[in-house]
């Protein structure tokens, strides 16, 4: 079973749950559009690599890269290059296309090591103190990573016609951060039958969404992305399918109650609903069924061990949250808490940061205790 379960982006439909409508778009996009950038946004854990997995427009070449290097804004581009270049190198045989790849790779080796041995024999804390000559520091060449990327890009399209590149990992990075590096490849990945698709930081959409048209300090988002895509949370039902689907060989395992508390647990993340049904398989070796009760036991202890020591709650905000466990609606909510002697303003606030932290969250304007949460204070 925890072979079944075990947590990795899924890469054949057997066991995917729904998202038929979010790969259908994607697909579409990569075939019919003659160019763009496109974002998929979601929370760690929701989907974005599965996704990604499916897009087989059947047109063109489509090329995947996954970032891993994120000290800065240089890094992330040179890591792009490079993993878009040894891609390359992986399926060319030979031409310009295969030169220039390489050309690429040992530009970015060779920048890499150079830059990080200067900056650490004394670049580093340089300051305004230190005589120019003690001062040399050396910047990562980005110009010439940009141009290496754009030769490529160019070379890609003229041999395929058409470009699928897949970016994943870019929503590990902070929204500001993002947008710089969005905003610098703008124009590189401008270009006539190439179709980028990135995944995002939800903070992205969640800009993206509120003012499509207003201007910050790096740019128009609407200018950068074409669309972006949000991956809603699984509903219940769906949780359970995900679970279900994992253990079909043990269809009697888990009963309905169980499946039902792992994904009260989950909030609708695929990733948390199989980590809660490891846990449970593990915290009950020697037995054959999970009840309900059962469940919430194993979850309760779980909760408690990983939780309970990082979350300190003052009375006020234990009061908050059973109020919430209670009823959903925020007007009713706050009505509550005033029987109990909470001012209306201060109901207010101590909503809105337990929603910031994410302890409870807001679904189709209901508000509820986050799943992790939720089993902590319950009674
Ligand atoms: N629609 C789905 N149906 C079934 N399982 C899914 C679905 N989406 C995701 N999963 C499962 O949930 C887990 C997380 O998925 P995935 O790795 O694709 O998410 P992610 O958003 O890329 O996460 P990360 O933020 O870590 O990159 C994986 O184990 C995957 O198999
Ligand atoms: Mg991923």
């Amino acid at each position: 079973m925890l072979q079944a379960l075990y947590d990795t982006p899924l890469s054949s439909k057997n066991l995917l749950v729904n998202r038929d409508e979010e790969i259908n778009s994607l697909n579409a996009i990569c075939f019919y559009q003659p160019k763009g950038v496109y974002g998929l946004c979601g929370e760690t854990g929701g989907g974005k690599t599965t996704i990604l997995n499916f897009i087989e427009p059947g047109v063109g070449k489509r090329v995947y890269v996954r970032l891993t290097e994120k000290e800065s804004k240089e890094i992330i581009i040179g890591d792009m290059l490079y993993k878009l270049a040894k891609e390359i190198e992986k399926h060319e045989e030979k031409g310009k296309l295969l030169t220039t790849a390489k050309k690429s790779i040992e530009f970015i080796i060779e920048e890499r090591s150079e830059t990080r041995s200067i900056g650490a024999s004394g670049g580093i804390f340089v300051s305004g103190n230190f005589s120019k000559t003690t001062t040399h520091t050396r910047k990562f060449n980005i110009y010439h990573a940009y141009e290496l990327l754009d030769d490529i890009l160019n070379l890609l399209i003229e041999k395929y016609n058409r470009i699928i590149l897949l970016i994943d990992e870019l929503d590990k990075e902070k929204k500001e951060e993002v947008l710089i590096i969005l905003d610098s490849l703008k124009n590189i990945f401008d270009k006539q039958g190439l179709i980028v698709i990135l995944s995002l930081p939800f903070a992205i959409y969640r800009e993206y969404a509120k003012d499509r048209l207003r201007w910050n300090e790096s740019g128009n988002l609407e200018n950068i992305l074409k669309d972006t895509y949000f991956l809603e949370p699984l509903s219940n039902e769906q949780i359970q399918e995900v679970i279900l689907k994992r253990l079909r060989k043990y269809p009697d395992f888990l009963d309905s109650d169980a499946l039902y508390e792992i994904a009260r647990y989950s909030d609708g993340n695929p990733r948390d609903a199989l980590w809660i049904s490891q846990q449970i398989v593990l915290n009950n070796l020697h037995k054959k069924r999970i009840t309900g009760n059962i469940a919430v036991k194993t979850i309760k202890k779980i909760t408690k061990k990983y939780f309970e020591n990082s979350l300190q709650l003052t009375d006020l905000q234990e009061a908050v949250l059973n109020t919430i466990t209670q009823y959903g609606n925020r007007n009713i909510i706050v009505k509550k808490l005033e029987e109990k002697g909470i001012k209306r303003q201060t109901a207010y606030t101590y909503i809105n940061r337990l929603k910031e932290n994410g302890l409870i969250i807001e679904r189709n304007g209901q508000l509820k205790v986050s799943g992790k949460i939720f089993y902590i204070i319950s009674k």
